[in-house]
């Protein structure tokens, strides 16, 4: 078979070992050949392309990034682009497409799907919240690095008698945050999912410092929001190419709140980027690899518009326009875990 494989949305590590092993699996097992579309759907819309070899996809499992690049370039937003990918996946004469992103990405798959384009999907998000599947991969790599800051924000929060806030990724979902501040062992982990309580906040800290601590360390989710607010703090009111606002700064209005309420000097720190940068897990590199080889496998037992999934231990797949329908968000459950730590929180 004629395969086209795509990366969209924002990169997370693991992009590429999903390109490797689907395209092994292809060629060594199937005998097929690939087309690489370049920076997401803008290479489908404007026919951007590269091969897909065994020598070109040598080397890179250990590869943060992705060597197709990516963009958020959404089709659906362009007037006639979407008929111009229906023109591209003719014109390179493809019997599939191979789709590696989140819920825009997987949008715009879903599109083509209903216009008889047969795709597979494979779930993508650094925030870990597309629905259906338990895990993305990329997540385990982003909570290592969260937590390896969290660690070192901590000798240095203590020498300074400093209160330290720790911004984390997490638009809608604070996967991140939850499992980066429980293994990091912060005192407070605010969520997209509960409005910020600062008096918590600051009731932590103070107990806290009262107890003969020096230092507290609060994670926070970007997407986190404060009541009075009812809005996430945003970059200068910009938005990217999906139409989302770009997320920066509640770390911030965190700390200049907590450092007003108790006196405490507090700073703020932002992991942004590198929590999606470098080379991926180990746990990473596996998933992605069964994502991989999955979805070639779906790809050849012609279960077209489906996503592959993890759901437990196991690797199985799923309407894809069911993957697209909502957020997973942190259950109760996990969010009691954090809160069941701290002596204010009952
Ligand atoms: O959607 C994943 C994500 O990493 C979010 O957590 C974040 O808000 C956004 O992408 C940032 O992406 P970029 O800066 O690449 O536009």
């Amino acid at each position: 078979m004629r395969i086209g494989v795509l990366t969209g949305g924002g990169d997370c590590p693991g992009l590429n070992a999903v390109i490797r092993a689907a395209v092994r699996k292809g060629i060594f097992h199937y005998g097929d050949e690939f087309v690489g579309f370049i920076e997401g759907w803008r290479g489908v819309v404007e026919d951007k392309t590269m091969p897909l070899t065994i020598d070109s996809v040598s080397g890179i499992l250990q590869l943060g990034g992705t060597i197709l690049r990516t963009s958020r370039t959404n089709p659906r937003k362009t007037e006639g682009a979407i008929d111009k990918c229906l023109a591209t996946i003719a014109r390179n004469k493809l019997d599939a497409l191979i789709t590696i992103g989140g819920d825009d990405t997987q949008g715009v798959a879903n599109a083509l799907i209903e216009k008889g384009v047969p795709c597979v999907g494979v779930p993508k998000t650094i925030d870990n919240d597309l629905s259906g599947t338990d895990v993305c991969f990329g997540f385990d790599t982003a909570v290592g690095i969260a937590t390896e800051a969290i660690d070192r924000l901590h000798s240095t929060a203590e020498a300074h008698n400093r209160v330290i806030v720790c911004e984390v990724m997490g638009r809608d979902a604070g996967w991140i945050a939850l499992y980066s501040g429980i293994a990091g062992g912060a005192d407070a982990i605010l969520v997209p999912e509960k409005p910020i309580d600062l008096d918590a906040v600051c009731a932590i800290v103070k107990e806290r410092h009262a107890r003969g601590k020096y230092f507290s360390i609060i994670v926070v989710a970007e997407g986190a929001k404060l009541p009075a607010k009812d809005a996430q703090a945003t970059y200068g009111g910009k938005v990217d190419d999906f139409g989302h606002a770009r997320l920066s700064g509640i770390g911030n209005v965190v700390a200049d709140e907590i450092e007003k309420r108790t006196g405490f000097e507090t700073r703020a720190v932002n992991l942004g980027h590198t929590q999606r940068g470098g080379t991926p897990s180990a746990y990473d590199r596996m998933l992605a690899t069964r994502y991989g080889t999955a979805a070639i496998d779906l790809v050849h037992a012609k279960k077209f518009g489906r996503l592959v999934v993890l759901r437990g231990t196991e690797i199985t797949d799923i309407p894809l326009k069911d993957a697209i329908a909502k957020t997973r968000t942190v259950g109760d459950e996990l969010l009691a875990l954090g809160a069941g730590l701290q002596p204010i929180l009952k």
